[in-house]
């Protein structure tokens, strides 16, 4: 069993099964009121179980979940249920439930606690870890709050047992944290493949984000550097549709060109990584046009002028505005 902190709000538990103790101990708790997903709904009903008190709301799957129409019937019925100040908020399931539950938790009576039980990889190393919420609003995430969970219950017998599509779309998240933070994450993926012990890299990479977000709560400064390969990455996914990780993929392969040619960056093993993994690292045939208008509006949002996670090398990251002459490198390096 592993144990992340984040500051001392937010305590992080990695282990194989369902302990008992899934709650923070302490008074005024009455009730608990369980929010999940179909394809988890099971689960949902061990965590009940494993706590002996529990009520499921179920909301549609994946971000379906992340809407207002979601967010008023919950609202509805946490008041039917006179849920008060001390009772708890439980989201069991992937991103789309964590996201849902925060924010719901954060906003109903001004916030209350909540519990996250991820069952995906990405869930529990990226989405259930630093207290970002939120539901989509004429675009994706553009509504929510800051609010950490009081626990994160990790149970890497279920993360295990996923198919291969679901873990190889969190499988590069956890790369990231081992080329901005941990090298001991690439190792193990450079020794056993897509084989990887989840013991050694799930720890490993929630300690990389817990320590990040720690450092910086409300992201300011540092919280940024988890945004390697995001760039170029959210913009490969608005055009394309692709699946989250599989973007991110890409978009590192394409902040590793750029890496190189700034920084001599060896980016041809973090692509020849990425690729072993069976992740994609290019996105030939994607419109660049199209790409570079996201990415723009993107940082129109957020900064001025496109600013971009960089690697030194492993683990010295530096975050600095790029030129149009390097973008055109990273584009050219994912076949755009
Ligand atoms: N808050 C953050 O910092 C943060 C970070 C990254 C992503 N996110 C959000 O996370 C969401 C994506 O999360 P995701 O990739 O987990 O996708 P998801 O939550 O949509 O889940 C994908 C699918 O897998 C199913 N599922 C979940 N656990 C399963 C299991 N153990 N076995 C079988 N099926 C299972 C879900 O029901 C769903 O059908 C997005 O909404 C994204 O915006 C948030
Ligand atoms: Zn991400």
């Amino acid at each position: 069993m592993a144990r992340v902190m984040i500051g001392d709000v937010c305590e992080i538990v990695i282990e194989r099964g369902l302990s008992a103790d899934l709650l923070p101990e302490r008074s005024g708790r009455e009730q608990v009121v369980v929010i999940t997903q179909a394809p988890v709904r099971d689960h949902a009903e061990r965590v009940v179980e494993a706590i002996g008190d529990g009520s499921i709301i179920e909301v549609p799957d994946r971000d379906r979940a992340k809407t207002w129409d979601v967010v008023r019937d919950i609202y509805d019925e946490l008041a039917e249920r006179n849920v008060g100040r001390g009772d708890t908020l439980l989201g069991v399931g992937g991103g789309a439930v964590t996201d849902l539950t925060g924010f719901v938790a954060a906003t109903w009576l001004r916030g209350i606690e909540s519990v996250l039980v991820p069952t995906t990889l990405l869930g529990a190393v990226d989405a259930a870890i630093g207290g970002k919420t939120g539901i989509n609003h004429a675009g994706k995430n553009l509504v929510g709050a800051f609010w950490h969970p009081s626990r994160v219950h990790v149970d890497l017998d279920v993360l295990d047992a996923l198919d291969e599509r679901l873990k190889l779309e969190g499988t590069a998240e956890i790369v990231k944290a081992g080329f901005i933070a941990d090298p001991r994450i690439l190792g193990e993926y450079r020794a056993r493949g897509a084989a990887a012990h989840l013991d050694v890299v799930v720890p490993a990479a929630i300690a990389v984000k817990a320590e990040v977000v720690s450092s910086d709560f409300r992201e300011g400064g540092r919280r940024a550097i988890l945004n390697f390969g995001h760039t170029i990455g959210h913009g490969v996914e608005a055009v394309t549709g692709m699946p989250h990780g599989f973007a991110v993929s890409i978009g590192m392969v394409a902040a590793g060109a750029i890496s190189a040619v700034r920084f001599g960056f060896d980016s041809a093993a973090m692509t020849e990584l990425l690729f072993g993994l069976g992740l994609p690292v290019a996105a030939a045939g994607t419109s660049r046009q199209a790409v570079l208008e996201k990415v723009a509006r993107d940082k129109k949002r957020t900064s001025d002028g496109i600013r971009m996670v960089l690697l030194r090398s492993v683990g010295d990251v530096e975050v600095t505005p790029v030129t149009a002459d390097e973008l055109d490198v990273g584009l050219a390096a994912i076949g755009i």
